[in-house]
């Protein structure tokens, strides 16, 4: 992926100077772009996408992972594969008009969800 050509699509600066995400507001703009970001039409990620975990499975996949929903994801790999979907997949074409910083956020969220912890059984 050519980063001048994501900073360009993007209206973003160099991926160097990508500003740090903020994992709450990146949840709700993954569960509701439109209102979160103010761009009235966005459709809903999991929409197409199910929920953050099925998309997180899938980078990890994708990125020689397993498929696991709950796959440690370093945020620069969620932040590149959001790009590169953005750039490169015309289903997602809409969300281009999303700001750098919106676009760290939700790969900050991507990156953060933590497996649940299941209750252990006491005796
Ligand atoms: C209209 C359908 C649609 C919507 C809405 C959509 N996407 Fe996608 N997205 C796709 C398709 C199709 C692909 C390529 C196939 C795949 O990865 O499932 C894709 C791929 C991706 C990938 C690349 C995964 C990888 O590493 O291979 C990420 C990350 C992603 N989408 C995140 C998002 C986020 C975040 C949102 C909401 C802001 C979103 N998508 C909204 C259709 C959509």
């Amino acid at each position: 992926m050519s980063l001048a050509l994501a900073s360009a699509l993007l209206g973003a600066p160099a991926f160097a100077q990508t500003p740090a995400g903020d994992a709450l507001r990146g949840k709700a703009l993954f569960d509701n772009p439109a209102q979160a970001s103010g761009n009235n039409g966005l459709m809903t990620c999991s929409s197409c996408h199910g929920s953050v975990e099925a998309r997180r499975a899938t980078i990890s996949q994708n990125t020689g992972g397993a498929y696991d929903p709950y796959a440690n994801i370093e945020f620069g790999t969620a932040m590149t594969r959001l790009v590169a979907a953005l750039q490169g997949q015309q289903a997602m074409a809409a969300f281009r008009v999303l700001t750098a910083q919106q676009v760290s956020d939700i790969a900050a969220y991507r990156r953060t969800r933590r497996r649940p912890i299941l209750p252990t059984r006491r005796n």
